[in-house]
């Protein structure tokens, strides 16, 4: 997720006109953004003119860059890219700048409208340096100033003009002020007694001031030597609260919460609309993807990955067979491209969070070199899968942080789902209607979750079982999977079918048994095989949509909304997310960095 930073120096005795040394200023912010992850940096200063540095790579590379010079100057702005729309490069780095160089701009979300915009603006005479959806921002602002209008008119008109999610902010040559304005993107103002910040999250101004202004949707901000004005979208001064933040720099990096894999977990709605926002037709409903347009319905499908993005794939297999395409999800380290059938028909899916896994960057490279076509599903612009394949799809979570994923997996659902219906063609109103309302159903989930009632009862347990059938065996896997990784407890998951073919030798009064129940598919097994772990004394926790159903069968419930089938899955994991989560909080682990496991695993 890219880090925004602005800063304009107050007026004091030592500085009488509010002109002062802005860059370290801007440098040290950004390096307190640095825990949210990026892949270049930049600033711009502006005084008679604006002077702006950037770099691919640490901030080192940018500090270098600029510790030869003290630049002096009324307002700055700064940034930390996190590639979503053309790779790593030092002209892909933020700010961006209109044609004269007299607009700087810095900008986190994703405008969906910038094709259209660009074309527009090139047409116009408009001269683009890089390939982001950002550039055209400083463009459309010059256009405006070139009809006369001034800075913070030009501002809003282009603003105006976009679509998507943002945080914007400005700086202009020969201007005092920076000028800011946010739609679904987090925008915070610092008011301190040096100067005024502005940040997308509080640790970048904290050493500076514990005074904010949490910016809101629509609202603009101009920030200058003598204050800060806010104004909405008609120019009407609005009077918003100051907060003092109580959280120490340690607490500020994860927004106050405990662990990033907590504020994670948190984040999957935001995650969610970010992966779905200009993927959705609003006029037909339809579901397309602009990246895949030249992507046709393929002969057969395999998927390769590791961990919990192969359980992703083999809730994605499923689907893809659901819509008459054959499907299979293989371990990355298992694939062997020389022992299935595969041709040039054959699409072969890499699903990854890291874009880094050797295992499956390995199987696409075996995939390649048997001439299918192939296709990264990732969330990091331009790793190593995402440059070894003919295709890409970038999920869109932001930054994870912690070892346990837990958005992404979120994300790469939702984006193989969306995939499956332009691949297969079978796009129903009830899936996008359910694709619509996932984000504010895993919000009630995580603001209603009586998870914790759950974790003291079981939280010495000798192991944890997790079984699901059909779309809830993947989710009965990752469930497992978490609590492993994060508790050091033993946990297991099934398809509940093969309890009696061997594990239900093990379930006892200590291991409770989670069981994924939808009333919309197999219902009835289901049950059955909560009947059989009962009949073993073993505690049942039901992750479920039918409350009504399954209230006489289990010792806990944890409910989560009603949604298309296709989404339960995705509901469900919400709640074995916190259910991993609280226990090994209980237990004290080391939740974000487990022992014995790196985010990445780059050797096969
Ligand atoms: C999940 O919590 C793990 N950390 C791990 O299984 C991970 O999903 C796996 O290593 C694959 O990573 P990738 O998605 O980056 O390829």
């Amino acid at each position: 997720m890219c880090g925004i930073i602005g800063y304009t120096p107050a007026q004091t005795e030592s500085q009488p006109n509010g002109n002062g040394n802005i860059l370290d200023v801007l440098l040290d912010g950004l390096s307190d953004l640095e825990y949210r992850g990026y892949d270049s940096a930049g600033v711009a200063i502006a005084n008679s003119s604006v002077t702006v540095h950037k770099r691919n790579g640490e901030l080192s590379e940018l500090e270098a860059t600029v510790s030869e010079e003290s630049v002096g100057g009324y307002a700055g702005i700064g940034h930390t890219r996190w590639s979503t729309h053309g790779p790593p490069s030092d002209e892909n780095a933020h700010p961006h700048t209109d044609c004269n160089g007299s607009v700087a701009v810095v900008h986190n979300g994703i405008i969906e409208n910038y094709r259209e915009l660009r074309e527009e603006l090139t047409a116009a005479g408009h001269e683009f340096d890089s390939q982001t959806d950002t550039e055209v921002i400083p463009h459309l602002i010059e256009t405006s100033l070139e009809q006369g209008a001034n800075v913070e008119t030009a501002f809003r008109r282009a603003i105006d003009r976009l679509e998507g999610s943002f945080a914007v902010a400005a700086v202009f040559s020969g201007s005092e002020a920076v000028y800011a304005t946010r739609n679904q993107s987090p925008l915070v103002l610092g008011i301190g007694e040096d100067g005024y910040h502005l940040a997308s999250d509080v640790p970048a101004f904290l050493d500076h001031t514990d005074q904010v202004v949490y910016l809101q949707d629509e609202q603009f901000a101009k920030l200058c030597s003598s204050g800060v004005e806010i104004t909405d979208k008609g120019r009407t001064l609005v009077d918003m609260p100051v907060k003092t933040v109580e959280w120490d720099p340690e607490e500020a990096g994860k927004s106050g919460y405990d662990h990033y894999m907590l504020k994670e977990i948190n984040e999957q709605p935001r995650a969610i609309r970010n992966c779905i926002r200009g993927r959705v037709d609003e006029m037909t409903g339809s579901i397309s993807i602009k990246e895949l347009d030249d992507l046709d319905r393929p002969e057969r499908i395999h998927l390769v990955a590791c961990g919990t993005s192969y359980h992703a794939s083999l809730y994605a297999a499923r689907l893809f067979r659901d819509g008459d395409i054959p499907a299979t999800a293989f371990y990355a380290s298992e694939y062997d491209a020389s022992a299935v059938p595969i041709n040039e028909e054959t699409l072969v899916i890499g699903v990854t969070q890291s874009g880094e896994t050797a295992d499956t960057v390995g199987a696409l490279r075996d995939a390649n070199s048997k001439g299918a076509e192939t296709l990264a599903v990732t969330n990091v612009v331009g790793g190593s899968a995402s440059r070894k394949t003919d295709h890409v799809m970038y999920i869109r979570s932001g930054p994870e942080i912690s070892v346990a994923a837990t958005k992404t997996f979120a994300s790469q659902q939702v984006a193989l789902a969306m995939l499956s219906t332009t691949l297969t063609g079978e796009c129903s109103h009830e899936f996008v209607e359910g694709l619509r309302a996932l984000p504010d159903q895993i919000q009630s989930i995580l603001d209603s979750s009586r998870v914790r009632e759950v974790v003291g009862t079981y939280v010495n347990s000798d192991a944890y079982f997790f079984i699901g059938r059909g779309y809830g065996a993947p989710v009965a896997l990752e469930g497992a999977l978490k609590m492993k990784e994060i508790t050091y407890k033993h946990a297991e998951g099934f398809p509940a079918g093969e309890l009696k073919h061997g594990p239900l030798a093990l379930v006892t009064d200590r291991t409770p048994v989670v069981a994924i129940v939808s009333g919309k598919s197999n219902t009835e097994k289901m049950l059955g095989n909560v009947k059989e772990v009962e009949a073993r004394e073993a505690p049942v926790i039901t992750v479920t949509d039918s409350p009504d159903t399954v209230e006489n069968y289990a010792d806990h419930l944890l409910q989560i909304p009603e949604t298309a089938w296709q989404f339960t899955p995705i509901l469900a994991n919400v709640q074995l997310q916190l259910l991993a989560y609280r226990t090994a909080n209980q237990l004290g682990r080391s939740i974000d960095k487990p022992r014995n496991l790196a985010k990445s695993v780059t050797v096969e």
